[in-house]
């Protein structure tokens, strides 16, 4: 594997979900694959969770990590070609990405979307040319239009509480005060659409994704409708993505909260958010502190889901 970026990065998902149970069963099982090796996590936007969970994955390998935060203590970095650098960015990421390359053996990149200009966030600027000028396997640790490091935490933690084969799983859009990516919600999508659950999006009218994310899901404007037999209900805010509205916020409808009474339309669903969320926003206090709230249990498996993705880039290592 040379990048991971989206769900086609990591080929079959039932042996990447069968790695991953057998890297939970025993995380220090590979200490030695990381020996030497430098992992550097490259920080355009905050981060608690991918951070964390990601640094830990790369100890549990025996790896040596590095994090940069771009913005705190680090030149400001230009981004784009062909600009006149007379601001506040004095160096280009031309020369920061090979630079940074010479000093590591993976690189992590989180570069979020801007919201500002669809092409190019879709474009995802950032992350790509990190993949084509570092020489180095490269992974998302949330870009502009993906979250794979999340998705694929977020199978992991499906697989082991699913109680059918093929379960209802339901996303739903929930309100919040500020515009967020799609990048989430998208790769939440794809992830879903590669396996074989049922899978059904909810979310107000102009919320609708990129086509290409939203496959063969089932759109529901419903959102009471959607829930009834769910298995699952993960919840995220995102911004409208369609043209003219792209990333602007058209609703903070609190009827889209999800709350104990929509929760009870599902066949007693488990409750799923990436984390952070707004409690009384995008879930009530309620059903996050409920028997059938997951969110921990999938955050903690953001460091299985990463340490998959790190292994496998060491084992391709020369
Ligand atoms: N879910 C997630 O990516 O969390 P952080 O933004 O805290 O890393």
């Amino acid at each position: 594997m040379k990048k991971f970026t989206c769900v086609g990065d990591i080929g079959d998902l039932r042996a990447a979900v069968a790695e991953a149970l057998e890297v939970k069963r025993d995380r220090f099982a590979f200490t030695e694959l990381g020996k030497n090796r430098t992992l550097l996590m490259i920080f355009f936007n905050s981060s608690l969770r991918t951070r964390l969970s990601t640094q830990k994955a790369a100890m549990n390998l025996g790896m040596n990590v590095m994090v940069l935060d771009v913005n705190q203590g680090a030149w400001k970095l230009e981004t784009e070609r062909g600009v006149v650098m007379d601001g506040d960015k004095a160096e280009h990421l031309l020369e920061a990405i090979p630079v940074m390359a010479s000093y590591c053996d993976v690189i992590g990149v989180r570069a979020f979307a801007q919201l500002s200009n669809k092409a190019e966030d879709y474009e995802e600027r950032i992350i790509e040319q990190f993949i084509r000028y570092s020489g180095r396997p490269v992974f998302s640790m949330e870009a502009a239009t993906r979250h794979p490091l999340q998705s694929f935490a977020d199978l992991i933690t499906i697989e082991e509480h699913k109680t059918k084969e093929r379960p209802k799983v339901v996303l739903t859009w929930a309100p919040h005060p500020k515009a967020l990516p799609q990048a989430v919600p998208n790769s939440f999508a794809e992830w879903m659409n590669a396996t074989d659950y049922e899978f059904v999006i909810t979310h107000p009218e102009g919320y609708e994704l990129a086509p290409e994310f939203v496959g063969n899901a089932r759109v529901e404007y419903d959102q009471r409708k959607a829930f009834e037999g769910a298995d699952f209900i993960y919840a995220k805010n995102w911004s409208a993505y369609a043209d003219p509205n792209y990333g602007k916020v058209l609703s903070t409808d609190r009827d889209w909260t999800v709350d104990a009474e929509k929760m009870a339309l599902t066949n007693n669903a488990f409750f799923m958010h990436c984390l952070p969320v707004r409690r009384n926003m995008i879930v009530t206090d309620d059903v996050i502190e409920s028997p059938q709230s997951i969110v921990i249990p999938e955050a903690q498996n953001r460091e299985i889901s990463a340490q998959v993705v790190l292994k496998r880039f060491l084992e391709g290592l020369e």
